[in-house]
């Protein structure tokens, strides 16, 4: 499986792939309706992680959403979307960044953090449960703590990614909706079809919350790493395949492999 994580992958991705629009799991108009419960001001200011070349942001610029800026870890495809919106749609921002240190975003200055399928990548990559950790510590850092909202659009089920949103480092209230085709006919093709969107309110008080217990975190999620390296013969990558087996051996869980 490639290594999801790695810019030099999303690099080639993108170069080999200039010119076309993809949109990973869902797209604008399955998202409307709740986006726009979700950020009811057409001025907010929103950040994409991991933007991809995804038509999303664009469909939310169109649809009055000028306030939004696109951050990716592939220089590639930021320079692609920044060529293909420079003219049409002069208020985009595009910035080459790692959402897990985003320290060029001040505290507190986004109403809303739109992931969509980020947190799955990131869960493909090296080091991945302490990698989310930090991608999470920041997003809480970056978004309002008075409304402020991430949102996390992902085809894992609650079982597996709850706990990512739910960390001792992080005050958020959470919520959560399935997303399916309408024309599901059955229990199976729905479970087969679902995405997941993960509604994180911050709360008052979030950075204190953050500083309290993250060192903890950074050292459960390495002794987990550890332990995880030592069950698969000394092969520390974390990718979800490997973090899926294992929870599926604890737990009996399983998880839909990352095949689009
Ligand atoms: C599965 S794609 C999703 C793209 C887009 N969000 C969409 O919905 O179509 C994951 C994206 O995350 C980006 N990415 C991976 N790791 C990242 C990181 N640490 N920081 C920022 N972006 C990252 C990749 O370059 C890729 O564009």
């Amino acid at each position: 499986m490639p290594n999801y994580g790695d810019p030099k992958y999303w690099d080639k991705r993108y170069s080999e792939n200039e010119g076309s629009m993809f949109d990973w799991l869902e797209d604008y108009q399955s998202l409307k309706p709740l986006l726009s419960s979700l950020i009811p001001s057409k001025s907010s200011r929103i950040l994409i992680l991991g933007c991809g070349n995804a038509p999303l942001s664009e469909d939310l610029y169109d649809d009055g959403y000028q306030n939004v800026v696109n951050i990716d870890i592939s220089s590639v495809v930021i320079k692609q979307m920044r060529e293909r919106n420079s003219e049409k749609r002069p208020g985009m921002v595009y910035e080459v960044m790692d959402c897990t240190e985003m320290g060029a975003f001040g505290d507190d200055t986004f109403d809303v953090a739109i992931d969509k399928s980020t947190v799955d990548a990131l869960l493909c990559g090296d080091n991945a449960y302490l990698m989310v950790a930090k991608m999470t510590r920041e997003i809480q850092r970056v978004i309002k703590p008075d409304g402020g909202v991430y949102i996390a659009i992902s085809y894992g089920k609650p079982e597996s990614r709850a706990i990512h949103f739910e960390r001792p480092h992080l005050s958020f209230v959470n919520k959560q909706f399935i997303l399916y085709p309408a024309d599901c006919t059955s229990e199976e093709q729905k479970e087969e079809k679902s995405h997941y969107i993960y509604v994180c309110r911050k709360q008052p008080g979030a950075q204190a919350v953050a500083a309290e217990n993250w060192d903890r975190v950074v050292e459960q999620l390495k002794q987990e790493a550890e332990a995880a390296a030592a069950e698969y013969d000394g092969d520390s990558s974390g990718d979800e395949e490997k973090v899926g087996k294992s929870n599926k051996q604890k737990k009996g869980i399983h998880l839909r492999s990352y095949s689009q």
